[in-house]
């Protein structure tokens, strides 16, 4: 059974249908990468599939449950389903380990006395143990980014999206994120993720979706998608993100 299904989703912000009819299944520990160029309703996907826009037609499903804004354990649920997005977003005034146990506490995932063991355990996943009584404004752009990551894993997902999780970085610094996340797919995570790093895309996918225009254009493994183009709406996106 596939852990993420998507059937045929419509969506239309205003006038603008960004989403035409998408299909997409992914399987548990499968490693999706979507990529296409901006405004191709990449993101607005991957919000659909956390329950953060809802659908206008079509159906999506995670866990076999159907998604949507009015989910009774929407809360329990978004848990199960981590984001990260380009922004870092940790709150400013909260030191690295309060930043990733606020939620667990908040929920009840965890007690106050596993507090401070739950935030190493996910700090040492993305080696950054020696962080974990820092202020956010102390660390880079890619620690930072590396802490969105663990707060989200403090809440123990089943799926991990990411979009573009690497876009505001200093090249430099991209790096090193690319490195935990490749280190989650390789533990098993099931993870869609947009991405513009198409190193990253043919090296750690198991398949790769093309977005265009709001629909699904052109799938498959990463070998075969990028020596094999069959549109030629992909052979030119790939062409321009050389
Ligand atoms: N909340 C919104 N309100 C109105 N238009 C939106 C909203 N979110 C996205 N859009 C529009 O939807 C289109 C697809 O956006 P998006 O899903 O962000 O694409 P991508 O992530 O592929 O760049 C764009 O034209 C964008 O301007
Ligand atoms: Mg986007």
């Amino acid at each position: 059974m596939a852990l993420v299904e998507i059937r045929d989703v419509h969506k239309t912000f205003g006038k603008v249908e960004v989403l035409k009819g998408v299909s997409l299944d992914v399987r548990e520990g499968e490693i999706v990468t979507i990529i296409g160029r901006s405004g191709s309703g990449k993101s607005t996907l991957l919000r659909c599939i956390n329950a953060l826009e809802s659908v206008d037609s079509g159906e999506i499903r995670v866990e076999g449950r159907h998604v949507h804004a009015k989910m009774p354990d929407l809360k329990q649920f978004r848990q199960r389903v981590g984001i990260v997005f380009q922004a870092f977003n940790l709150f400013p005034h909260l030191k690295v380990e309060r930043n990733i146990t606020l939620a667990p506490l908040l929920t009840g995932r965890i007690g106050k006395s596993g507090a401070r063991a739950l935030a190493e355990d996910v700090l040492t996943r993305v080696g950054l143990a020696d962080k974990i009584d820092a202020w956010p404004e102390q660390l880079s752009g890619g620690q930072q980014q590396r802490v969105a990551i663990a707060r989200c894993l403090a809440m123990a997902p089943h799926l991990m999206l990411f979009d573009e999780v690497t876009s505001a970085l200093d090249p430099e610094l991209v790096g090193e994120v690319l490195k935990v996340m490749e280190a989650m797919a390789k533990q098993g995570m099931t993870m869609i993720l947009v991405t513009h790093e198409m190193g990253f895309a043919r090296n750690v996918a198991n398949r790769i979706v093309f977005m265009h225009q709001g629909r699904v254009w052109e799938q498959g493994p990463p070998a075969k998608l990028f020596a094999n183009p069959e549109t030629p709406e992909l052979a030119s996106f790939i062409a321009s993100a050389k």
